[in-house]
């Protein structure tokens, strides 16, 4: 049982704290929210994650789990410190790294013996080496050891006790081996490999899936001028082991608050090394037009420019309400340019959305009355509750589905329905 603290309770804290308490562990995590920090510590959670409401209760519960806003007195008594706060893109499309070197500021102040610093934050590859270096400054042993983190929100807690691997590196093997002893529980694969190599695992990874989506929406566009159909194309190229079957889903391109910054701060960061990242940029490029592909084909294809237009879904996917880089956003500031009227309707984040977006839309509360309200409708996100819409059979729509989830048969006589790919 280790005396661990978790700076940062966003997705990536929260879930690194809870499970890191499910195995075992004493664990605090401490936030500058203090508003997030109050509703945590009556075992509320500020985010829609599946299963952490009941991880949350249960660590809270049996006393391996606590909040605070606290910097002194958690850093004094922790062994193990993880960061996990945000690293968002800034306006040039690096990573910034404000929120990180506030935190390294901070334990500067407040720590007090030996311990080891873990950076699970998504960082250019070299932030690691300057925050041992600002650390090493102190009259104590500090190691840091960098352990980025692969979770999927809306499966963050799968993730977190069934991942692919665990990607430790780091500087002091006695420190590698207390954050691998840490993560046996987990019992997933442990990769130890140098902090740098560390940090471009998780860069390269997240580009990489995201060239996976660009490539197949690059081929759904194709397919659609030849006449073949991506959704057999994808199933076709995926029994091939080498190319394999994940993240083959064409569709209204990646959203989320990380393919979007990550590809671009490495992109920004090959190019801060006098390095043309071609590939990178065209993955970038096609994700942006791709986003408005459901606006073009509604441009080139409507027969009902006059009415009101209506979407379903707007998290960036399902099983989250996060709208960060969402296709919905992209796709709603151009139909507001355009002058339409705008419905939505979205199962969990309908009023966040409504909230941020002001009267850019209309937050309806159910998909059956949006499918009252509107003839011209966008799927944005596959929740499954959109699977089975219950289309009224006496009206005529336009549908345009962005992520290809209906079965033609579902759709009524004389509506017209427009597809990625197909
Ligand atoms: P987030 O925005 O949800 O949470 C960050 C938290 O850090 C916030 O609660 C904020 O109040 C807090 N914070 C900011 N400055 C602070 C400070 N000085 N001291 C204490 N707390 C502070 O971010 P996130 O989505 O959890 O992402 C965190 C990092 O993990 C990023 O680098 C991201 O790229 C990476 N990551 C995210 C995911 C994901 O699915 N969200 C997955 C893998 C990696
Ligand atoms: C992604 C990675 O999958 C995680 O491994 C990583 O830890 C995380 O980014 C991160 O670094 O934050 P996440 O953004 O939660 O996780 O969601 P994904 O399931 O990867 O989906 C990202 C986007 O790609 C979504 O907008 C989704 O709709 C889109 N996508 C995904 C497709 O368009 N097609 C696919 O086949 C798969």
């Amino acid at each position: 049982m280790k005396e661990v603290l978790v700076i940062g309770a966003g997705y990536v804290g929260l879930i690194t704290g809870v499970s890191l308490a499910e195995i075992g562990n004493s664990v605090t995590c401490l936030d500058v929210d203090s508003h997030k920090i109050e509703t945590l510590k009556k075992g509320k959670t500020p985010i829609y994650e599946p299963g952490l409401d009941d991880y949350l209760t249960k660590n809270i519960n049996e006393g391996r789990l606590n909040f605070t806003t606290d910097y002194k007195a958690a850093v004094e008594k922790s062994e193990i410190i993880y960061i996990a706060v945000g690293t968002p893109e800034n306006e040039e499309g690096a990573a910034n790294l404000e929120y990180l070197f506030n935190v390294v500021e901070e334990l500067k102040k407040y720590i007090n013996n030996e311990k080891i610093v873990v950076v699970k934050s998504t960082v250019p590859i070299g932030t690691n080496r300057k925050v041992q270096d600002e650390l090493s400054q102190l009259p104590y042993n500090i190691n840091v050891v960098s352990n980025p983190e692969f979770l999927r929100e809306g499966t963050a807690f799968y993730d977190a006790f069934n991942g692919d691997r665990i990607v430790i590196g780091g500087y002091d093997e006695n420190s590698i081996s207390v954050i691998e002893d840490i993560n046996k529980p987990f019992g997933i694969e442990i990769f130890k490999t140098t902090t740098e190599s560390a940090e471009m695992i998780k860069y390269a990874s997240n580009a990489f899936l995201a060239t996976k989506i660009s490539f197949v929406n690059e081929i759904a566009n194709i397919c659609e001028l030849v006449g073949a159909d991506i959704q057999d194309v994808s199933k076709g190229m995926g029994m091939d082991t080498r190319i394999g079957n994940k993240f083959l889903n064409a569709g209204i391109g990646y959203g989320g608050s990380c393919f979007p910054k990550d590809t671009k701060a490495l992109s920004y960061l090959s190019k801060q090394l006098n390095f043309d990242p071609l590939i990178i940029e065209s993955i970038i490029e096609r994700n942006n037009r791709q986003k408005l592909s459901l606006v073009d084909k509604y441009n080139n294809f409507s027969e009902m420019k006059d009415e009101a237009i209506g979407l379903l879904g707007l998290s960036f996917k399902p099983n989250t309400d996060d709208l960060r880089e969402a296709a919905s956003l992209s796709i709603i500031e151009k139909l507001n340019e355009m002058g339409k009227e705008i419905y939505a309707y979205d199962p969990i984040s309908g009023g966040i959305a409504q909230e941020k977006l002001g009267d850019k839309i209309k937050v309806l509360k159910s998909s059956d009355e949006l499918l009252e309200k509107v003839s011209v409708v966008f799927i944005v996100t596959e929740w499954d509750e959109f699977k089975n819409l219950e289309f009224s059979k006496n009206k005529k729509y336009e549908i345009y589905d962005g992520r290809n989830i209906l079965e033609t048969d579902s759709i009524p006589v004389n509506s017209k329905y427009y597809r990625i790919g197909r």
